[in-house]
């Protein structure tokens, strides 16, 4: 049984009536699926376990401390972005060894930072950032280990703004310029390259992507070794897809089919940094329609309570999520597309807007859905990953609260934001 379904014309997570969490939290309130998570993490397990992968979780997906929590429980480790991510893996109980730490702007506080947290290794990415890791680290009496995050210049076939190893991006070190670094590798006399790391976008929809980069890692790889590095790590990063449509998507053994052979002929422990596959559709984002608002031109707009501010994926890359009654007698199709979208009888064809003052301000445009009134209850799916963690609280919007849910229980993981927060650390002068 998927985590989110419907019963009786309710729908639920797990065990419990989204209605029953929503009369005691309010909206909008960001639910999640304890399970959901653990199966989808296991699932990848199994799928890599022939390589007994080393699963660093990315947290810019979902950053809850209890999220976190359930995957360091279950054995993963993290993958950070910056000094606060670092910060929120080790709260949650994430072990220092199985830290990761990526990001082409670490610095010199956060890269010390990370040294006296002992964590696992650093994907390094640029000549300025290795020089910075080894000042720190001869500071610190300490060997940094680091991975090379190789640019392969290759298209992940995914949004322009989620691309991140074409040769036109910020992200990662290009072939040639790796190769310089593993000429004079002996200069940096606290670090010690260990491993190769790629990370090409996210989400990626086919495996080709990852295995024309590790393809082109293949070469660079046999250079360092025919060099004297002993690269014993090839992180093969994150951007494992999920379904936002209904649509079946490829799965983690269609990827690990294909990537294994690599790692296999590399002798090398993999490690990897999914975020989005774990939690993306372990959550959705429940909202109340405020009002419905029709122009003279027929269009039918329905107001909600949460914004762009709340989930920003459709207002920042036209991101498709799947929009329902939470009470309903309508069943939600099986799939659905921005194509498959018109007015059936019964139905309205309507933009899903929420209340900021921006015209970007959009969840779903021409969208149908059954009638909804006034206090009637939606669910956006699939807002597990980049929801809450690219929230903010534009127009002064207080954030949204995170709710918990394990099988017939949930708990409040994080309290809805109040005025008061809004302006904590304000001064007025
Ligand atoms: N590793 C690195 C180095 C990354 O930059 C990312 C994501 C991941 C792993 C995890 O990727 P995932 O498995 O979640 O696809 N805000 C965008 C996604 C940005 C992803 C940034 N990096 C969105 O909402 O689609």
């Amino acid at each position: 049984m998927d985590a989110f379904h419907y019963d009786g014309n309710t729908l639920y997570c797990e065990r419990v009536k989204i209605k029953d969490i929503v009369s005691e939290t309010g909206t909008p309130v960001y639910i999640y699926s304890k399970n959901a998570i653990l199966t989808r993490f296991n699932e990848l397990k199994t799928a890599f376990q022939e390589v007994d992968a080393t699963i660093c979780f990315s947290v810019k997906s979902n950053s809850n401390l209890s999220v976190c929590k359930i995957l360091a429980d279950e054995g993963s480790g993290f993958d950070v972005v910056s000094g606060g991510e670092l910060f929120r893996a080790l709260k949650a109980g994430g072990k220092p060894s199985k830290i990761v730490f990526a990001g082409v702007g670490k610095t010199d506080k956060e890269i010390q930072y990370a040294l006296e947290n002992d964590i696992f290794m650093f994907n390094v990415e640029s000549i300025a950032e290795i020089e910075h890791i080894n000042a720190a680290a001869c500071r610190a009496g300490k060997t940094a280990k680091v991975a090379l995050r190789i640019n392969p210049d290759i298209d992940a076939k995914t949004h322009a703004k989620t691309t991140t190893g074409k040769k036109e991006n910020k992200f990662g070190i290009d072939l040639i310029v790796a190769e310089t670094i593993i000429e004079k590798a002996k200069a940096y006399t606290n670090v010690t390259i260990c491993g190769i790391h790629v990370h090409l976008g996210s989400p990626i929809y086919s495996a080709d992507p990852y295995v024309n980069a590790l393809k082109k890692i293949t070469m660079f790889m046999e250079k360092c070794r025919n060099a004297g590095i002993n690269i014993q790590y090839l992180n093969i990063g994150g951007g494992y897809c999920i379904s936002y449509t209904g649509e079946k998507v490829i799965e983690p053994k269609d990827y690990s089919t294909q990537i294994l052979p690599f790692a296999k002929e590399m002798k090398c422990r993999v490690i990897m940094e999914p975020g989005r596959f774990i939690t993306g559709n372990s959550g959705i984002l429940v909202t109340s329609v405020i009002y419905n608002k029709q122009n003279s031109h027929g269009k039918k707009f329905v107001i909600c309570d949460a914004a762009m501010n709340d989930l920003l994926r459709p207002a920042l890359y036209d991101a498709f999520h799947r929009i329902w009654p939470v009470n309903t007698s309508v069943a939600m199709p099986d799939v659905e597309t921005p194509d498959t979208s018109v007015a059936k009888q019964g139905m309205d064809l309507v933009d899903i807007v929420g209340p900021v003052c921006e015209s970007s301000d959009v969840f779903a445009k021409d969208r149908a859905i059954p009638p909804v009134n006034e206090g009637d209850l939606l669910a956006i799916f699939s807002a597990g990953a980049y929801g809450f963690t690219m929230s903010s609280s534009y127009n002064s919007r207080p954030r949204s609260c995170e709710i918990l849910v394990d099988r017939d229980k949930y708990i409040v993981i994080r309290k809805r934001e109040t005025y008061e927060d809004l302006i904590a650390g304000e001064e007025l002068v």
